[in-house]
């Protein structure tokens, strides 16, 4: 990976660990941005997907801005040096204390998901006296072709502002003093490989641009159409971002408007590994299994979501392959990685790479089982380092007491 042995960095830092290549971030970065040059737009990426300072500084210095849904994200992303203003504040709860600190630093868009969140925001901005850009998240109702879970651009489901309701929303906001409607975002779901959908919401978001302009509301100067250019796991094709800018950018030309895309997944995704090793063999009940040391704590994707990653032996490939259940050392049988997985023979200890981990990997790791959480490093032209050292123990129980009552 970029010039590097993944060998060398098992060796380095053991395993379970992540490995993120910068030099693919770049490429994925510069392939949108290129796409996308015929209008003015901002790449602004979606740290859920992977938070790590030293992946968002990356992003950061490429000209990124950030979309973040929490106080936790806003401050990572000002940690690896984005300002405040490149940042978008999505998300469908947002508390008080989150929504000040939003205010307080002066986000680029906060992007206000019902009634009573503009309500809130509407009081914080006035006891902060401070001005507020605010956009509506709207439900554009478009039905996409993903994973249920990750699908939330479907009216009946818990996220954005109904069409239905925009206009008025867009008035309140409008009569306030300290509230400036300046985009109109969606976000249609995760992993999209057709661009039919983003071209439904779009033009569902123009219509309702035109109908506030139509109500004399003419600030708004960004159409945010959200993330979920999907990538490939295995067979599928990822978005390519040349047929998604063809699809997107007529739409948008003479509206005035500048185009925000969030992607997380499509820039991250596949440039991330995650290292593993293999701890035992066993045959039970007619099946073969591999026990690995990296769990569905480390990743969660295919417990999850059911979700496909490749995986592949680090060294000596070409042997014949055989049916395999992946499995982790966490005490549930709906703890895998993969299941019935054409893999060669594998010996006790040798080192195995789960592709397609850079996004939604890491983030959602958990230390279930009292497990810790791996070590994330970054490769870049030949050299590697550990941007974030291995969980220690001792972590997983600080500031926690056995006596608390005395
Ligand atoms: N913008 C908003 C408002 C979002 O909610 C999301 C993702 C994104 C952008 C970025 O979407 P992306 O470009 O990465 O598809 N844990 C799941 C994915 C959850 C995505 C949630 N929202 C997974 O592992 O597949």
């Amino acid at each position: 990976m970029a010039g590097v042995p993944l060998s060398a960095v098992a060796d380095a830092v053991g395993t379970p660990a992540y490995v993120y290549n910068a030099e693919a971030v770049r490429a994925r970065f510069a392939a949108l941005d290129a796409a996308l040059a015929a209008v003015p737009h901002r790449i602004c990426y979606a740290v859920k997907a992977n938070g790590n300072l030293a992946v968002l500084r990356l992003l950061h210095d490429l000209g990124a801005g950030a979309d973040i849904v929490s106080a936790g994200e806003l401050a990572r992303a000002r940690a690896a040096g984005f300002p405040a203003s490149r940042v978008v504040f999505s998300g469908v709860g947002k508390s008080a204390d989150e929504l000040r600190a939003a205010v307080q630093a002066g986000v680029g868009h906060v992007n206000v998901e019902s009634g009573e969140e503009l309500d809130l925001l509407a009081t914080i901005a006035a006891e902060a006296g401070q001005q507020v850009s605010v956009g509506i998240r709207v439900n554009p109702d478009v039905t996409a072709d993903t994973h249920p879970y990750i699908s939330t651009g479907k009216s009946g489901i818990k996220f954005g502002i109904p069409t239905d309701q925009v206009v008025a929303a867009a008035t309140l906001i409008a009569a306030h003093p300290q509230l400036r409607l300046t985009s109109i975002a969606m976000h249609l779901g995760s992993q999209l490989m057709d661009t039919g959908p983003f071209q439904e919401g779009i033009r569902r978001l123009l219509a309702l641009v035109a109908d506030v302009r139509a109500a004399g509301i003419g600030t708004v100067q960004v159409l945010d159409v959200g993330g979920g250019l999907g990538i490939r796991y295995g067979a599928e094709a990822a978005m390519d971002p040349a047929a998604f800018a063809a699809a997107v950018v007529p739409l948008l030309a003479g509206s005035g408007l500048t185009l925000y895309v969030e992607p997380g997944r499509f820039l991250v995704g596949s440039a991330g590994v995650l290292l593993t090793s293999v701890l035992f063999r066993k045959h039970s009940g007619g099946k073969s299994f591999v026990i690995v040391d990296a769990g569905m704590n480390d990743l969660v994707r295919p417990s999850h979501y059911h979700a496909y990653h490749e995986i592949v032996e680090l060294e000596s490939a070409g042997r014949p392959v055989a049916p395999v259940d992946v499995v982790g050392p966490v005490c549930e049988t709906g703890d895998f990685l993969a299941l019935d997985r054409p893999l060669p023979a594998l010996e006790r200890g040798e080192r195995l790479a789960v592709l397609g981990a850079g996004a939604y990997g890491f983030v959602m790791a958990s230390s279930y089982n009292a497990r810790p959480r791996p070590p994330e490093v970054i490769v870049d032209a030949g050299r590697f380092a550990v941007a974030r050292p291995r969980e220690e123990v001792s972590e997983l129980f600080r500031g926690e007491r056995s006596t608390p009552l005395g």
